[in-house]
C-alpha cells in the first residue's frame, strides 16, 4: 500500500473525531411511512415469475458454457486435450489459457485502511486462466456449446494433465506458523491495552479455552450466473448475480482493458448471496471471455458444486478466549486471539476478534489475529464476517465465566457493559444493549437455572443467551431524484435487490421525505446506467441509500423552493427551507398550514414536466467519529435427547437495538433469516474438506446441511426502535447482526441442558455422546 494514501486515511479518521455533528435528522422520530410493515413492492413480481434473475436472460444466438475444474490442488498444467470436446455435438469452442482472449489479472480490493481506491472487487488476483493450479476446483477451461447439455458433455471430455506439487491443505499442520495479516477488514490485527496476559495470571477467576469453527459455504438459493453480450462497438453488457453491479463493471473493465463506460452491468434481482456475490469470481470473467471468443452472447450458470469450486466460503478458525475477572464478575483481562486461513491471492482475514473490540469494558484487552495460507479457493466474507464466529468463542467464554462465578449470564454482561468503545475509547453513537437485553429476558421468560436441572422425558431442556453485535458501515452513494408534473416521484440508483427489501424500504423512506403516498413513488435500480450505489455488503446498502436518498430529496426540495418561492408571487414566497415540511404531496409552511403548494402545482405553474437532481452522500464521518454498532441479545431454549444426543432448538427470541427500524416486516424477516443461518452454523453447517486432495466433499444441499423448516422453531423478534441521532433516519444496518451470537446461545443452552460444554462447531450429536 502507498504510504501517502495510508497516511491520508489515518488523518481523515483522526480528524473526523473533531468534526461537529451534523444536525440530527428530524425524520428519525417521524412515523407516517417509516417503520410500517409495508409488503415488498417486488413480492408479486417474484412469486409470479415476472422478476428475471441473471440466469434467465435470453438473447438470439445465446450460447451456453460449462467450466472444467482442476482435479489437483497445486501444480502446473502440462497438457490439455480438447480435441474430443471440440468434436462433440454442438460444441462451439473450448477455451483454455492457451487460446483465451487477453485478460489482465483481476484487481482485488485493497486493504480498507490503506486509503487506496479499489480498481475492482475481484476475490482473487490470480490469472483467470493460467497454467498454474492453485486449488482443487479451479477453472482450467470453459466449453461453449449450443445448449447447456452439450456444454456440460463437452466439459466432461476435456482431459487435463498436470505436474502436481505438494499442496498446503491442513490447517492444523500449519497453524503454529501463523503470521499477522496486513489488516483485518480495515482494523489493525492487534489491539493491546494494559497487560492482559499478566492481569490474567493474577485474576481471581480465570476462563481460558480454545474454540473452533469449521469452513462454511454460502448456499444462496440463486446459483451464481452470468449472461454476457458484446456489441459491435466493443461494448459489453453483463447480467450477473452480484451484490455490487459497479464492482463487476470496474473489475471487468480492468481485466479486459476497457474504458468503464464500455461495460454495463444489469442486475435487478438477486436470489440471496450472504457475501458470496460481494466479490467478482472467475465465473463472471470467464463468461465475458467466452462471449468475446465466440462472438456470441454466452450464458454461464454454475452448478451447486460449481459454486463450491469457484466461490470461496468462510474460513476455518481456531480462537483462544481467556477471561480474567474478580469475584464480583468485573473483567480484569479479556484476551481473544487466534488463527484463520486464507490464500496468498485473496487475503481476507476473517475478523473474529471484532466483538471483543466492542462489547465489554475490561481493565486490559488483548486481541491478536493471525493467518495461515492454504492452497484452496480464496475465502471471503460470509454473513456477519467476524462476529458470527467470533461471538461463538467470546459469548461461550462469557457463559463459562458466569457459570464459574455463579452469576446469571445476563448479570455478568450487565456488570461489564461498555460505556465507551473498549478498543478505541470512542463514544458510542447509540447503544441500548441492556435495554434490549432486559426486554428480551422478560418476554422470553429467561430463567437461569443450574445445568441439567430441567427434563422432559428423555429430553434435557436448557436455556442459553448470547450477545449479538455488528458494526455500522456506510459507503458513499449517489441517488437521482425527480418529481413529475403529475405529482409522482422517481428515485434512481444502481443498487440491486438482494432480497432484503431495498426497493420497498427506499420507497417508504422517500415517500416520508417527500410527503407523498408510497404508491406515488417509484424506485428504479439494478443497472450501472443509473447513478452509483453503495455495494450491498457489510450491512450497509440500506443505510447508505437512506443517507443518499435524504440528500437527494433535500436537494430536490431546495430546488423546488427556490423555483417556487423566490421572486415568483406564490404561496411559498419569502420562505426559508427550514420553515418547510413535506406533506400532502408538496411543501407547506410549518407556521402556517395554509401556505404551501403541491409539487404538481409548482411544476404546472412553472410549466415544467419534471425537476431532477442528483446527490452523492459524503464520507461516513459519523462512523469515524463515533463507535457505531448494531446490538442484540439472543435467547433460546434447546432440547437435547439424552439417548441420541440430538439437539432441537425449541424456542428463539432475538431482541435487537439497531436504531430506527425502517420496515417492521422486512426487518423482522432479515433478523429471522440471520438467526436461521446461525442455527445452521450451530448445529449442522460444515464444509467437509479432504486434506489429502483439497477437494470439498459435500458440495450439495443434500450433504451440506442448512436448516430446513423442521429445524427452525418459532422465532420472536423484538427491537428497541430507538433512533441514532447521528445517522440518517436514525437507522443502523441490520443485514448481518441476526446471525451473530446464535451459535453461542445454542452452545450455552446445550451446556445448560446437559452440563456438557461444546467448544467446536457444529454441535453434532457425536460431540454430545
Ligand atoms: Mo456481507 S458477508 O458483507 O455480504
Amino acid at each position: 500500500m502507498s504510504a501517502f494514501s495510508r497516511l491520508m486515511y489515518l488523518v481523515i479518521q483522526r480528524a473526523a473525531r473533531y468534526l461537529p455533528d451534523k444536525a440530527p435528522d428530524p425524520l428519525r422520530h417521524k412515523h407516517d411511512q417509516l417503520g410500517r410493515p409495508l409488503p415488498r413492492v417486488d413480492g408479486r413480481a417474484k412469486v409470479t415469475g415476472a422478476a428475471r434473475f441473471s440466469a434467465e436472460f435470453r438473447f438470439d444466438k445465446l450460447a451456453y458454457a460449462s467450466l472444467v475444474y482442476s482435479t489437483i490442488a497445486k501444480g502446473t498444467i502440462s497438457r490439455i486435450e480438447t480435441a474430443a470436446a471440440e468434436g462433440a455435438d454442438g460444441v462451439i469452442a473450448v477455451i483454455t489459457y492457451e487460446n483465451a482472449p487477453m485478460m489482465k489479472n483481476p484487481p482485488i480490493v485493497p486493504p480498507y485502511n490503506s486509503g487506496e481506491r479499489p480498481k475492482g472487487t475481484a476475490a482473487s488476483d490470480l490469472p483467470v486462466l493460467g497454467d498454474k493450479v492453485h486449488w482443487n476446483g479451479q477453472p482450467v477451461a470453459i466449453v461453449v456449446a449450443e445448449t447447456l447439455d452439450q456444454a456440460e458433455h463437452g466439459a466432461s471430455l476435456v482431459r487435463v494433465r498436470y505436474r502436481a506439487e505438494r499442496p498446503r491443505l491442513s490447517f492444523d499442520a500449519v497453524k503454529h506458523e501463523a503470521t499477522a495479516p496486513v489488516d483485518v477488514v480495515g482494523e489493525e490485527p492487534t489491539v493491546e491495552i494494559g497487560q492482559a496476559e499478566q492481569r490474567l495470571q493474577r485474576a481471581e477467576v480465570v476462563i481460558d479455552h480454545l474454540y473452533r469453527t469449521p469452513r462454511h459455504n454460502h448456499n444462496a438459493m440463486e446459483l451464481h450466473a452470468t449472461v454476457a453480450a458484446w456489441d459491435d462497438h466493443g461494448g459489453l453488457t453483463l447480467y450477473d448475480a452480484t451484490q455490487y453491479v459497479y464492482g463487476v463493471k470496474d473489475t471487468i473493465a480492468a481485466v479486459f482493458s476497457l474504458q468503464p463506460d464500455k461495460v454495463r452491468v444489469v442486475t435487478k434481482y438477486v436470489g440471496g448471496s450472504f457475501g458470496s456475490k460481494g466479490n467478482v469470481w472467475s465465473n463472471t470473467i470467464l463468461c465475458a471471455a467466452a462471449a468475446k471468443a465466440v462472438r456470441r452472447p454466452v450464458h454461464v450458470a454454475l452448478s451447486r458444486r460449481g459454486v463450491f469450486n469457484v466461490v470461496g466460503g468462510r474460513s476455518v478458525t481456531e480462537q483462544r478466549v481467556a477471561l480474567g475477572a474478580d469475584k464480583n464478575g468485573h473483567l480484569t483481562a479479556l484476551i481473544h486471539t487466534g488463527v484463520s486461513a486464507t490464500t496468498p491471492h485473496g487475503p481476507f482475514a476473517e475478523p473474529f476478534g471484532a466483538p471483543a473490540r466492542y462489547l465489554y469494558a475490561t481493565d486490559s484487552l488483548l486481541i491478536d489475529q493471525k493467518i495461515v495460507h492454504l492452497d484452496t479457493v480464496t475465502n471471503t466474507a460470509m454473513r456477519g464476517p467476524g462476529p458470527s464466529v467470533g461471538t461463538f468463542a467470546l459469548e461461550s467464554a462469557m457463559d463459562e465465566l458466569a457459570h464459574e462465578l455463579g452469576l446469571d449470564p445476563l448479570e455478568l454482561r450487565r456488570i461489564n457493559e461498555a460505556h465507551t468503545e473498549p478498543s478505541t475509547g470512542r463514544r458510542f453513537s447509540s447503544r441500548h444493549l441492556l435495554e434490549a437485553s432486559e426486554r428480551g429476558a422478560a418476554r422470553f421468560g429467561w430463567q437461569p437455572r443450574a445445568p441439567r436441572s430441567r427434563r422432559d422425558g428423555a429430553w434435557l431442556v436448557g436455556q442459553g443467551v448470547a450477545a449479538a453485535q455488528y458494526h455500522v458501515v456506510r459507503f458513499p452513494a449517489t441517488v437521482r431524484a425527480r418529481v413529475n408534473a403529475d405529482g409522482t416521484a422517481v428515485l434512481q440508483t444502481s443498487a440491486q435487490e438482494n432480497g432484503m427489501g431495498t426497493a420497498t424500504v427506499q420507497i417508504q423512506h422517500a415517500a416520508e421525505r417527500l410527503g407523498l403516498p408510497v404508491d406515488k413513488v417509484a424506485f428504479e435500480y439494478g443497472d450501472t446506467n443509473l447513478p452509483k450505489s453503495a455495494p450491498a455488503g457489510a450491512s450497509n446498502q440500506t443505510v447508505a441509500l437512506v443517507q443518499a436518498v435524504k440528500d437527494a430529496c433535500e436537494k430536490l426540495q431546495r430546488e423546488l423552493l427556490s423555483l417556487a418561492g423566490n421572486g415568483a408571487p406564490g404561496p411559498l414566497s419569502r420562505t426559508r427551507f427550514d420553515q418547510l415540511e413535506a406533506r400532502d404531496g408538496g411543501l407547506f409552511r410549518k407556521d402556517d398550514g395554509r401556505r404551501g403548494e403541491t409539487y404538481a402545482a409548482i411544476l404546472q405553474r412553472l410549466g415544467r414536466e419534471f425537476i431532477q437532481v442528483e446527490a452523492t452522500s459524503g464520507l461516513p464521518f459519523e462512523t469515524m467519529k463515533y463507535a457505531m454498532h448494531s446490538y442484540g441479545m439472543q435467547f433460546c431454549e434447546v432440547r437435547v435427547n439424552e439417548e441420541s444426543g440430538e439437539v432441537r432448538v425449541a424456542r428463539w427470541l432475538g431482541s435487537f437495538d439497531c436504531g430506527r427500524i425502517l420496515n417492521a416486516k422486512t426487518a423482522t424477516s432479515q433478523f429471522r433469516g440471520g438467526i436461521i443461518m446461525g442455527i445452521g452454523a450451530a448445529l449442522t453447517e460444515e464444509t467437509l474438506f479432504d486434506e489429502r486432495s483439497g477437494r470439498i466433499m459435500n458440495p450439495s444441499l443434500a450433504e451440506y446441511h442448512v436448516p430446513v423448516h423442521l429445524d427452525v422453531p418459532h422465532i420472536e423478534i423484538l427491537y428497541t426502535d430507538i433512533p441514532d441521532d447521528h445517522t440518517a433516519a436514525g437507522a443502523h444496518g441490520i443485514g448481518e447482526i441476526g446471525i451473530t451470537g446464535v451459535a453461542a446461545a445454542v452452545a450455552n443452552a446445550v451446556f445448560n441442558a446437559t452440563g456438557r460444554r461444546i467448544r467446536e462447531l457444529p454441535i453434532t450429536l457425536d460431540k454430545l455422546l
